[in-house]
């Protein structure tokens, strides 16, 4: 089949690899050259600034023959010809200050101008019939809205289809390529045909649950998987990590494993952090309370998840001064970890900066990040042409680097590596010195470093006092 993907963030890009290997001849249209040029090169330096997905450049290496991506719009208008489907990847952002409504600027741009090349598809007579593939995190009318703008823009035999991307980032990869479910919400059989070509080697396979649905459903069904997911994460912080906060003789490890051993719990969602963060559970909770607000239903009970995963990193950076009596003025803190969760260099609503941003306005001096993979993305963010106190935040290339001359340490992302940081700590820095633990990666030493002199305060433990 020939397919068109716009858009090459994490969805697109990935997606559109995973239906290369699946042997489709696959576009990708990007708007930003550099990127296209990037992508293209098959370096994985430059692949890896833009994205870093596990993976990934091994597959747009095997599939070379079968994915370009372009910022060329004859190119796509070319490819548009004979495109027997065209997959929606665009940023859906929450308009600032809207209490949740989806921004579909960008959505709208790019459905604009594909409108334009598919009217002339054919030599504009539009014989073949394409399918338009929403995998946007859209609102649940959204198909409605596109079509009308599509047969507004004179497109004609077309079909719109609702196909959300379930995809985990720093797995998306794996999760592409092995996923556990592919929703494909459609209004017509022969779209259904269509889809079930595009994803052959998933819907013949025993292991995927394969689920049709119609758009609306499918669309639905995506903002409330990541409700549920997200509710439970910010639970688990608010009650399970509170609970042994507060109480006395609770280790946080020792009552998550009494609870995950009911299969009906299982694990997932239970690990403690600052900051539930990323691209999506913020913006879909936000998109999901709006739509209940508009549906003329009380959107309270979400609206307090959010609040709630706020309510988490209030209280995890005030109890450095609550707790150890520590004042930021004047002081060097030191951040491993900047991405919004580790395998990734996304650092979107990540707690670790939203963390730098409040140590930066409490007067800190100097902020020195050590990030495995999300250096650039912290450039980037860090531009003191955007703030001048970002002249102050400094990125460096390892740990050791980034504890020097420092007073306070915030493990952010949960890097793998940062979990055997304990020894670095202990041998680069002095106490009086302020452990702060946002995701009790150096829990199984909290006994030694406190013996060692260093104040900890981590997520789901009660403050810890340095021995004096
Ligand atoms: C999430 C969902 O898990 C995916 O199923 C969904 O497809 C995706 O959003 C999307 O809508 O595209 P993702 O944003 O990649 O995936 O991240 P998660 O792994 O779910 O983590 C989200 C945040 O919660 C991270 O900051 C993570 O560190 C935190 N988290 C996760 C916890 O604090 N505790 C946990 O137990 C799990």
């Amino acid at each position: 089949m020939n397919l068109l993907y716009i858009g090459a963030g994490f969805v697109g890009a990935c997606s559109a690899a995973v239906s290369a290997d699946s042997g489709h001849e696959t576009l990708v249209f990007e708007i930003d050259p550099k990127k296209v040029e990037s992508l293209n090169s098959g370096d994985r330096a430059a692949i890896e600034a833009w994205i870093y997905e596990d993976g990934l450049v091994e597959l747009l290496e095997r599939n070379r023959d079968r994915i370009r991506f372009t910022n060329d719009s004859v190119e796509m208008t070319n490819f548009v010809n004979s495109a027997d489907a065209v997959f929606l990847c665009l940023p859906t952002p929450e308009k600032a200050g809207a209490l949740g409504s989806t921004d579909l600027t960008y959505y709208y741009q790019a459905l604009e101008s594909l409108g334009a090349n598919l009217v002339k598809r054919n030599n504009g007579e539009q014989t073949k019939r394409v399918v338009i593939v929403n995998k946007s995190t859209v609102p649940i009318d959204q198909i409605d809205q596109t079509a009308k703008r599509l047969t507004a823009a004179g497109v004609k035999n077309f079909g719109v289809v609702s196909n959300p991307e379930f995809l985990v980032e720093g797995k998306a990869i794996e999760n592409s390529l092995h996923p556990d479910r592919v929703v494909v919400g459609a209004e017509t059989e022969e779209d259904f045909v269509v889809m079930r070509n595009v994803y052959r080697r998933f819907y013949d396979s025993a292991n995927v649950k394969y689920i049709e649905v119609n758009p609306y459903e499918a669309a639905a069904g995506k903002l409330l998987a990541n409700f549920t997911l997200f509710s439970r994460i910010v639970t688990t912080y608010a009650v399970l990590g509170r609970t042994s906060e507060k109480f006395p003789h609770l280790s946080y490890e020792a009552l998550r494993s009494v609870i995950a051993s009911d299969p009906r719990i299982g694990s997932w969602g239970l690990y403690d952090s600052l900051f539930s963060g990323g691209s999506c559970f913020i913006k879909d909770a936000a998109s999901l309370a709006f739509q209940f607000d508009g549906a003329g239903h009380n959107p309270e009970l979400v609206r307090q998840i959010l609040a709630e995963n706020n309510n988490q990193l209030e209280l995890f950076f005030d109890r450095a001064q609550n707790e150890a009596g520590f004042d930021w003025r004047g002081k060097n803190l030191t951040v491993l970890g900047a991405a919004f969760k580790q395998d990734t260099n996304d650092i979107r609503n990540s707690g670790s900066i939203l963390f730098i941003e409040k140590a930066l306005a409490a007067g800190a001096e100097k902020v020195t990040i050590f990030d495995p993979a999300a250096s650039g993305m912290c450039e980037w963010y860090f531009n003191p042409e955007k703030k001048p106190e970002y002249a102050r935040v400094k990125i460096v290339a390892s740990i050791a680097e980034a504890l020097t001359d420092s007073q306070v340490l915030l493990l952010g992302t949960d890097w793998a590596m940062f979990r055997s940081s304990a020894e670095e700590i202990i041998k680069t820095v002095t106490p009086p010195y302020l452990i702060m633990d946002g995701r009790r990666l150096l829990a199984a030493r909290f006994g030694e470093l406190s013996a060692a002199g260093f104040d900890i305060i981590s997520v789901g433990s009660p403050f810890i006092a340095g021995k004096k």
